[in-house]
């Protein structure tokens, strides 16, 4: 069976834009077709089609989600999320006391929703560098890995 893969991104000067559009070439390369979504434009209840999605976001004012990704996890309340894969990434900068913590703030929510986490946490601080990219690359395999195991019933 095929499975259905969201990435929604959140980004205001193009980093996460840029992560969100390389995490789709390398499902890709993995055979993996998704959909890409800007968090705005972005229908929530379109997550009960997919069988895991990827968010991709950075952090603003002290540590916080971003404005246009507020109806987004409060919306997330409405779907069913149960046992839904999901994963976590984007830039953000260490300069800031709360490194990457909208990352933090949507891995509990989802968590506290029933939705099963595929892999860790994935922050970069700024533009994405080689080993960020080796990272990216791992992310999505094992985002794959996980959704397969899930599939089968064996996580
Ligand atoms: C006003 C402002 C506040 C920010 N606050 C945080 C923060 O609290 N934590 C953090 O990790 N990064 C923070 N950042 C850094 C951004 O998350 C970072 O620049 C990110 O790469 C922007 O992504 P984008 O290019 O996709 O918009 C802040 C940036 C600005 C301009």
């Amino acid at each position: 069976m095929n499975k259905k893969v969201g990435i929604i991104y959140a980004s205001m000067s193009g980093r996460n834009q840029r992560v969100a559009e390389y995490l789709q070439e390398k499902f890709a390369k993995l055979d993996q077709p998704t959909e890409i979504n800007e968090v705005s434009q972005f229908d929530s209840q379109k997550l009960a089609d997919y069988d895991g999605f990827v968010f991709v976001s950075y952090t603003y004012h002290d540590g916080q989600l971003p404005d246009e990704s507020l109806d987004f996890f409060d919306d997330l309340q409405t779907i069913d999320l149960t046992g839904k894969c999901y994963a976590l990434t984007g830039s953000s900068s260490i300069k800031h006391e709360h490194f990457g913590r909208a990352l933090d703030y949507l891995d509990q929510q989802l968590n506290h929703l029933g939705a099963l986490r595929a892999t860790a946490i994935l922050k970069i601080d700024l533009d994405a560098d080689r080993a960020d990219l080796a990272r990216l690359d791992a992310f999505c395999q094992q985002f794959l890995d996980f959704m397969q195991l899930h599939q089968q019933q064996l996580v």
